[in-house]
């Protein structure tokens, strides 16, 4: 009788052990959403598709201006106006900037999938 209970106890002493490891496995993959590290691996390509990429004209530093307005804290803005202002960047013109200077390729470009990724980077400049 006790050597059963004891089997139990080490039985179930094992299950915990392999479950501990396997959700500790889960935590050091690449931190947070994958969906957030793709958009900003698209956001820091240097040629997107057919176009300059993102950081050839937007800094992600507070004032930083290189052809486009810096881009820290976009984040604050709604899933739509990123979206938006990826697909059609003439539909609404940040004041001071020119009409026209966003590449207007990137909805012939990206899949739907990628601008997910980039919107779901976007979101995270706060
Ligand atoms: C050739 C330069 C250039 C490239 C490349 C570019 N942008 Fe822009 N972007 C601009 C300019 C200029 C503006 C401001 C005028 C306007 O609103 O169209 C702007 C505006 C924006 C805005 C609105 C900013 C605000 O403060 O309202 C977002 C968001 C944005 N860009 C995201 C992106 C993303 C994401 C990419 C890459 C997929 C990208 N841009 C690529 C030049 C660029």
């Amino acid at each position: 009788m006790k050597k059963t209970i004891l089997i139990m106890l080490l039985l179930s002493l094992a299950v915990l052990f392999v479950a501990a490891c396997s959700g500790g496995n889960e935590q050091s993959a690449p931190s947070g959403d994958p969906d957030v590290a793709a958009g900003k691996a698209l956001f820091e390509k240097t040629v997107l598709g057919t176009s300059p990429g993102c950081v050839t004209c937007h800094s992600t530093e507070p004032g930083k201006t290189i052809v486009g307005p810096s881009l820290a804290g976009i984040g604050n803005q709604s899933e739509e106006f990123l979206r938006q202002s990826i697909l059609e960047p003439d539909a609404d013109i940040t004041e001071g900037f020119p009409a026209g200077t966003m590449p207007q390729t990137y909805k012939d470009d990206l899949t739907e999938e990628q601008v997910d990724q980039l919107v779901k980077y976007l979101k995270t400049l706060k």
